[in-house]
């Protein structure tokens, strides 16, 4: 039998709606997690696709969100320096993290300052186990929300297709190569075992070069499981695409 999620689907006619739905739904989440639990674990991604979805957190949703509660990570993150253009901390910083008032230790970054880059998986990972494994806090045992996007090779966070590291069934985070043609190839990132984990996780996708993509995803997902890493996602509650078209 089919264990797999069934995904919320909600097209939009443009990135920009889909961001402002898509901040609307994590504002809500946040706010019943923040609730029930006193906190709200959320997980960020990285590249372009995201940007206009973090500047309206920081700006429109900026004091509709309990930020004090609230603890930020990433999914992947490149080797390069925190301020590096590549960064996906810098982009975080750039559009959210500078524009709210959230407490430094509430932010979780990579330390890619780490080398060789095991090195900052490993010290990522410990992290990790120690922020959900805390025996005072039985509650909070994963992120609430993952953020994800897809590239057109179906890869998601830095997970790539045929990487060694779709296969990791125990470690949380692993140090992985991009393909030949991305600039920073070096990377971290969260594996399917910590992903899985999530309660929910939200893909935010836009750009016709990806369409082909997702549509394998939803319509015939057994089919791109055996191709994409992003159709592998299968968080515990809930999966959740914001796809906005005519990009
Ligand atoms: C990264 C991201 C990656 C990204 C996709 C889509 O570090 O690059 O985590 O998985 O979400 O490559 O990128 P765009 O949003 O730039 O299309």
């Amino acid at each position: 039998m089919d264990q797999s999620l069934k995904p919320e689907i909600y097209i939009f006619n443009s990135l920009e709606k889909a961001s402002q739905a898509l901040a609307e739904r994590i504002m809500k989440i946040s706010s019943d997690a923040i609730t029930k639990k006193g906190k709200f674990a959320l997980a960020l991604s990285g590249g372009r696709t995201p940007r206009r979805l973090y500047s309206l957190l920081a700006s429109e949703y900026a004091d509709k969100i309990i930020w004090e509660a609230v603890h930020l990570f990433w999914g992947d993150e490149r080797c390069v320096a925190r301020d590096h253009p590549d960064s996906n901390y810098a982009m975080a910083y750039q559009t959210l993290l500078s524009n709210i008032q959230i407490p430094a230790q509430n932010i979780h970054r990579i330390h890619t300052e780490l080398h060789p880059p095991e090195k900052a998986a490993e010290s990522y990972e410990e992290m990790l186990r120690e922020f959900f494994n805390n025996p005072e806090d039985k509650v909070l045992s994963a992120f609430d929300v993952i953020l994800l996007g897809v590239g057109p090779d179906g890869h998601t966070a830095s997970l790539f297709p045929q990487s060694p590291a779709l296969e990791e069934k125990s470690r949380w985070v692993a140090a992985v190569d991009a393909p030949p043609s991305f600039s920073t190839r070096q990377r971290i990132t969260m594996t399917f075992p910590l992903m899985n984990r999530s309660r929910a996780a939200i893909f935010l996708v836009s750009g016709a070069e990806k369409n082909t993509v997702v549509e394998m995803i939803l319509e015939e997902p057994d089919r791109a499981t055996k191709i994409y890493p992003a159709a592998r996602v299968q968080p515990r509650e809930r999966l959740v695409w914001f796809i906005g078209k005519k990009e």
